[in-house]
């Protein structure tokens, strides 16, 4: 039996007793009681703990370790990236991509682009408990992710990281990731706390943002993930919003995370974006990242200074003084460092240690991974039913720079390495065998990885010979598309346009074969004009992890009938894409003109037709949407109104519809969007099946959030409720009415 004294010093702490003296007690403390409450184990600890060892736990000790106190028995939080994989964790990407560095490999899941793009959280929970379980098999207690900040305009570099243009969207895969994840005892960290919607000048950006901006576009997948999910960290980002770093924003972090939505985790730096001490605290961030001598040496390279990181503000050195002068109160400190206790003690970091040495990228999360790819791959154009390929066709030319590379994901800090990828091409091959021929030509190669290829004469020789391939066989496919060095963390795409040469590749192999599909393998939208009346199919794989090559066979083939629909618009142009004008700002400053206009919502308002539109996505089979029922058709306010249909797969072969609602006010004191998505269904049926589905609009789901009250309101209107298979592609329509009283 153990002999510990819980009761005893729980008396002390209730007579309010101080413990903060180092103790000599053998005994064992009532915080390593796992069978006692965890604000008892907070509370416990924290009393036993000195004012330097409380300070000394608010920076990190290493690149991706939380300071341990070795005294006490508090382990170090061991920290990997995130999101979609675990990712090295020796240090920044100079360290981590040296030869000399010791590999990590894990399953290499698909981009949070792709997964955005299944509108399956039931999917989203399985990629995240999965990855909750490498985290552990690895010996690591955190994973930095998700990443839901919105895709504002599409070069940003990390769109293809995040969960698309929609905040209800991200919203509910958000709060499937964070369960999934932290359901294995795992802690996750939704990133980057708020408005990181840019590359270009990210240290130093300031973003002007209006407060109901704030709340209805780049705030609730936060929301969702603190008061939904619960979720145990939340990572600030590193531009400023409304002149103040998000790192010291006590609108931020105190006022609206920790009081208004009641966040009871931590708070934890982006690796590099601290600039101050008593503001840092004072605003309610609770741990600064990295920290130790790896940020030192980090912090004294030339360009970290130069990219305006700031790191090394909250080290005792500098705390303690601050503590004793009154700058920070010994409260503000208790707080920060209660807050990473709880989720210590809550993930049970004390009581079960992630030891390590576990089994990753097991047969189970292979199996994961490519299903989540296959759901991600969207059918954009299928003229003529060209898809699935035809048993007619038995020669097969696949070309294209991303064809025989894996482009797992995009770059940065979210680029896992896996133990294998698949090719599209060994995918195809595989999938293909001995019935088909399937000739392999590069076509063009991704400027800069090969230098004898970028010439305009060697792009011509390479143009030339892919289209000659395409000419003696049945069909081509044409993998195109971005790579790490195109669309990556640190820096913005510059064009919309597809890399060099790619255009014309495509339009080369149109005029050779009119059977030409063209796949595109990238994590945000692509200008399509200078080809797309010239072929007739066209899809988006996104980047879909190591299996990708396999479920992009899978929907060429017709074993995987597509089902993703579009998280982000697919403008025509880049001039007509809602930030336009206002990205990405002038003199580190960067207006958010735009307002609650991201994504559809500006389409619609402006009427402008895009490319493709948000939710877009076709199928092999076909649905029909009927009975539109609505109850009540009156309801009073707080009260729910329910929306269902009939979906019916009447078309040849089995596959999921994802169905989607959309709400709009008739009559409201504030503007409001031409429809809004508030509901969506991922429905699978067999040929001929049909199902009822139903959604619940409950008052939030109805509301705005007014600037007057500082609140979301649900004003008496008529609402209309608009059921389709994309935002343009409304099938059914209804209305209800929110009553007075
Ligand atoms: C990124 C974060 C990442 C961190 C640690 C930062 O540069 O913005 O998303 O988690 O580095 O690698």
């Amino acid at each position: 039996m153990r002999s510990y004294r819980p009761l005893i010093a729980i008396a002390a702490l209730a007579a309010g007793w101080s413990l903060a003296q180092p103790q000599k007690d053998t005994a064992v403390p009532p915080y390593k009681d796992p069978k006692l409450a965890v604000e008892a184990r907070v509370s416990d600890l924290l009393h036993r703990m000195t004012l330097d060892e409380k300070v000394a736990m608010l920076a990190g000790s290493g690149w991706m370790e939380s300071q341990p106190i070795e005294r006490l028995g508090i382990p170090a939080i061991k920290m990997a990236d995130g999101p979609v994989g675990v990712r090295a964790w020796f240090g920044s990407s100079a360290v981590t991509n040296a030869a000399t560095t010791p590999r990590i490999a894990s399953t290499a899941f698909p981009a949070g682009i792709a997964m955005a793009a299944t509108w399956d959280p039931d999917m989203v929970a399985q990629v995240a408990k999965a990855l909750g379980q490498e985290v552990k098999a690895l010996g690591r207690d955190m994973i930095l992710g998700p990443t839901v900040n919105i895709a504002r305009q599409p070069l940003w570099g990390r769109n293809f990281e995040g969960y698309g243009e929609d905040p209800y969207l991200a919203s509910r895969l958000v709060v499937a990731y964070i369960k999934g994840v932290q359901g294995e005892g795992v802690i996750p960290s939704v990133k980057h706390f708020a408005a990181n919607n840019q590359e270009f000048e990210r240290h130093r950006i300031d973003e002007k943002i209006d407060e109901r901006t704030l709340h209805e576009i780049y705030f609730p997948a936060f929301e969702a993930a603190v008061k939904e999910a619960g979720v145990w960290s939340v990572m600030s980002a590193y531009n400023k919003v409304n002149g103040i770093y998000c790192a010291e924003n006590p609108y931020l972090l105190h006022d609206v995370l920790k009081k208004q939505w009641g966040f009871k985790g931590f708070v934890i730096s982006d690796w590099g974006s601290t600039y101050s001490t008593a503001a840092t605290v004072n605003a309610g961030m609770d741990l600064e990242m990295p920290g130790g001598e790896p940020m030192k040496a980090w912090l004294a390279r030339r360009q970290t200074q130069a990219d305006g990181n700031g790191a090394g503000w909250l080290t005792p050195d500098k705390v303690l003084p601050a503590v004793q002068s009154g700058q920070i109160s010994a409260a503000a400190v208790d707080d920060n460092v209660s807050r990473i206790l709880r989720v210590m003690f809550t993930a049970g970091l004390f009581d079960k240690p992630h030891a390590g040495g576990g089994a990753v990228d097991t047969p189970d999360q292979k199996t994961v991974a490519r299903t989540a790819a296959a759901e991600s791959i969207v059918l954009l154009k299928n003229d003529g039913d060209l898809l699935p390929i035809a048993k007619s066709v038995h020669s097969l030319a696949v070309i294209g720079p991303n064809a025989a590379v894996a482009r797992t994901g995009g770059g940065g800090s979210s680029l896992v390495r896996p133990n294998y990828a698949v090719t599209p091409l060994d995918g195809i091959r595989e999938r293909a065998g001995n019935a088909m021929q399937v000739t392999y030509s590069q076509g063009v190669s991704i400027p800069g990885e090969d230098a004898s290829k970028d010439s305009a004469s060697a792009r011509a020789r390479l143009r030339q010979d892919a289209a000659a391939v395409a000419a003696r066989s049945d069909a081509a496919i044409v993998i195109v598309g971005n790579a790490p060095s195109v669309e990556s963390e640190g820096f913005d795409r510059k064009t919309l346009s597809l890399p060099e040469g790619q255009d014309e590749l495509i339009a080369a192999v149109a005029k050779a074969n009119k059977d030409t599909i063209v796949v595109i393998n990238a994590g945000s939208p692509v200008a399509m004009d200078p080809w797309i009346g010239q072929v007739p199919a066209v899809l988006s794989m996104w980047y879909g992890g190591q299996e990708g090559g396999h479920a992009i066979a899978s929907v060429l083939f017709g074993d995987f009938t597509p089902s993703g629909k579009l998280p982000v618009t697919f403008p025509a142009r880049i001039e007509d894409t809602p930030a336009y004008g206002h990205y990405p700002g002038e003199n580190l400053h960067t207006e958010y003109a735009e307002g609650i206009y991201v994504g559809y919502r500006h389409y619609d308002r402006a009427s402008i037709a895009p490319l493709f539109p948000f939710g877009h996505g076709l199928s092999y089979t076909k649905f029909d949407y009927s009975d539109l029922k609505i109850t009540p058709d009156k309801v009073g306010p707080g009260r729910r109104v329910q929306v269902s249909m009939t979906l019916k797969n009447s078309g040849q072969r089995a596959g999921a519809e994802v169905v989607q609602l959309y709400l709009h006010q008739a009559k409201a004191s504030a503007d409001r969007p031409p429809e809004e998505l508030k509901g969506f269904r991922r429905v699978m049926l067999l040929a001929g099946q049909s199902q009822t589905v139903t959604f619940t609009l409950d008052p939030r789901a109805m509301s705005f959030y007014s600037v007057a009250k500082h609140a979301w309101v649900a004003e008496p209107s008529v609402f209309d409720a608009m059921i389709g298979a994309s935002s343009r592609d409304i099938r059914l329509k209804g209305s209800f009415e929110l009553t007075a009283r």
